[in-house]
Formats: structure tokens, C-alpha cells, sequence
């Protein structure tokens, strides 16, 4: 082998290449030249005749000759690629792609269907932070340090000394030290309790809260708002009963119990057997709420009220599993 010889299937490729029209001859040159029975590996094996002196420059050639042809090679396959002239095919009996129309989670459902009611009975929406600081979330709400009370709610507390809200009725004493009354809110939002999961109780799960303050507001008033977002939710027929209960924010506190919508007080498994079903807790604003965000009690009474909306949405859809609502279950969410 010569320099010359190298040079000839150098020679030799070039011509091949030009004459190569498409894609199959391309091919062909290729195995001719670099495949591994190729003319370049066909040199490669002579290498052994080469004399010592000379092998260095010699390999040297070979290697310059290998990249040099495949990179022509290279460069003529992509242009052979983006030759626009190459027919496309596209099979149009192919399925499309189907885009499934999504629909709101349940629990939206609910809380819009709750506070476009509270919205007509002339209630403004209003929010507040997700992580709360102790004050906001006890301490304003009259809860004292180390109240029992606030046993009745796991906390999980933040690193930062913060709490996650256990509850929406911080957004009370907030929005009251931003406002002056006349104040009629609703506020709903997501509310965390470090509780063991169960089928009964989740980790987080939401409320609605609601609060009228102004002058002259008797629990008449409260009553009277509770009953009438009870008909608009439930229906006409609906009954309410008001049971007393504690909450260190109001007094007096209330439970509320509407008559149970699937059996209409009779009894059955959802309301068990009783024909009642506990829907809310309310009261009373305690004066220590307002005197905390500088409203003065002697000028101005409340009411508030809170409800829990995944009790209200089980009870609905007839779900004894709170969990579900948290999955994002497909084959759940699609139903609705
Ligand atoms: N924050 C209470 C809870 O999570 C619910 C509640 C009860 C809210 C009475 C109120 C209220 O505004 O007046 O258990």
C-alpha cells in the first residue's frame, strides 16, 4: 500500500458519492467504503506490510481518510433528509388525540353554590393567609395561653413559629382590624388539624366562615340568616334547630342541626336514625374578640358562624370516605 492507493479510494468514494441520487445508493457507498468488510477497513488490514518507519504516517493517512469520508457521507444524508421533493405520508384514518372535558371538583362546587347564596344575602368574600400567626388564629379569637381550648385543635405549627390555620375564623379578627362595621363577610379556605387520617377526619379540609358586625345585631339576626341560607341550600322545606354549645370566640355559642335532606327527618344511614344533621357551629361575637381589634362592644354586636363544606358534600353525594376528596381519583371527579 501507497500513498497512491489511499489517494485512489479516496478518489474512488468521491465519484461514488456524486453519482449517489437517493437514499438506497447512499447506503450502498457507505457499506462499499466504511462498512466493516469496506474499502477503507480493507486498507486498514494492510497495515501490517507497512515497514515500521513508515507505519506512524501511513496510520496517520488512514485515519485522516476515514473521518474525511464519513464526514462527506454525513453531510450528503442530511441533505438527502431535507429534500423537500421525498413524499410525507400521513395516514388520516389515525385516530386524534381526545381532549376530555374537565369539570370542577366537587368541593369547589359546593363552596361556590355556598357563597353565591351568602353573595345574595348580601355577604362580601373574604380571605386570609393559609399559614396564620398564634395571635390571629388564638390569642384574638380569645383563646388565652394554655387554654384547653386549644386542645380541641391539633395544630401543626411552622418552623418559623407560625401556625397552619385550624380553623377560617382567623379572617374574622383579620379583616376586623383592617374594617370598620358595617362588616358582613363569608371567607372560605382550606383548614389543617394534625388528626390521625381516617375515613372520618382528613389532615386538612375546608370551611366557610361568616361574620355580621354592626350596630344592634341580636341573635335574632343570626337565626334569621342561618334559616334562610338553609332553604336556599337545602330547600324550602328545610328545618333548623339550634343546639347550645361553647366556642371561646362567641357567646352565646350554638350548633346548628338542619333536618336531614334525604329523609326529611325520618331517619335513614345518613342522618343515623336521628333526622338531624349537625352542619355548623355559631354564636355571638364574644366582646373580647372585638375589644382585641379595637371595636368597641359597647357600640357594636355580632354574629358568626362557621361550617365545614366535606361534611355537607359527603352527606350530598352519599360518601363515607373523606379521603376520596383528596385523591383526584379520575374515575371519581369524572361523575360530576
Ligand atoms: N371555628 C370553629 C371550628 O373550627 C367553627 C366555628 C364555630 C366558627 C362558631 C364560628 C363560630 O365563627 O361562631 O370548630
Amino acid at each position: 500500500m501507497t500513498k497512491d492507493t489511499i489517494l485512489e479510494v479516496q478518489k474512488q468514494f468521491e465519484e461514488a458519492l456524486a453519482g449517489a441520487k437517493d437514499k438506497l445508493s447512499l447506503e450502498e457507498v457507505k457499506n462499499t467504503f466504511l462498512g466493516r468488510k469496506g474499502k477503507v477497513a480493507g486498507l486498514f488490514s494492510l497495515m501490517g506490510e507497512i515497514p515500521p518507519e513508515a507505519r506512524k504516517e501511513v496510520g496517520k493517512m488512514l485515519n485522516e481518510l476515514k473521518i474525511d469520508l464519513q464526514a462527506q457521507l454525513d453531510k450528503k444524508i442530511s441533505e438527502f433528509s431535507t429534500d423537500k421533493t421525498e413524499k410525507k405520508w400521513v395516514d388520516y384514518t389515525l385516530p386524534g388525540y381526545s381532549m376530555p372535558q374537565g369539570s370542577r371538583h366537587p368541593l369547589t362546587q359546593a363552596v361556590d353554590d355556598m357563597l353565591s347564596i351568602f353573595h345574595r344575602l348580601g355577604f362580601d368574600i373574604a380571605y386570609g393567609p393559609e399559614v396564620e400567626t398564634d395571635w390571629f388564629n388564638f390569642e384574638s379569637l380569645n383563646f388565652p395561653p394554655d387554654h384547653p381550648a386549644r386542645d380541641m385543635q391539633d395544630t401543626f405549627y411552622t418552623e418559623g413559629g407560625g401556625v397552619l390555620r385550624t380553623h377560617t375564623s382567623p379572617v374574622q379578627t383579620r379583616y376586623m382590624s383592617k374594617h370598620q362595621p358595617p362588616i358582613r363577610i363569608v371567607a372560605p379556605g382550606r383548614v389543617f388539624r394534625n388528626e390521625a387520617i381516617s375515613a372520618r377526619s382528613y389532615c386538612l379540609f375546608h370551611q366557610i366562615e361568616g361574620l355580621y358586625v354592626d350596630k344592634d345585631i341580636t341573635f335574632a339576626d343570626l337565626k334569621g340568616t342561618i334559616e334562610l341560607f338553609c332553604r336556599m341550600y337545602y330547600g324550602k322545606d328545610v328545618k333548623i334547630k339550634f343546639r347550645t354549645s361553647f366556642f371561646p370566640f362567641t357567646e352565646p355559642s350554638a350548633e346548628i342541626d338542619v333536618s336531614c335532606f334525604l329523609c326529611k327527618g325520618k331517619g335513614c344511614r345518613v342522618c343515623k336514625h336521628t333526622g338531624w344533621l349537625e352542619i355548623m357551629g355559631c354564636g355571638m361575637v364574644d366582646p373580647n374578640v372585638l375589644k382585641a381589634v379595637n371595636i368597641d362592644p359597647e357600640i357594636y354586636s355580632g354574629f358568626a358562624f362557621g361550617l365545614g363544606v366535606e361534611r355537607m358534600v359527603m352527606m350530598r353525594l352519599g360518601i363515607n370516605d373523606i379521603r376520596i376528596l383528596f385523591e383526584n381519583d379520575v374515575e371519581f371527579l369524572r361523575q360530576f
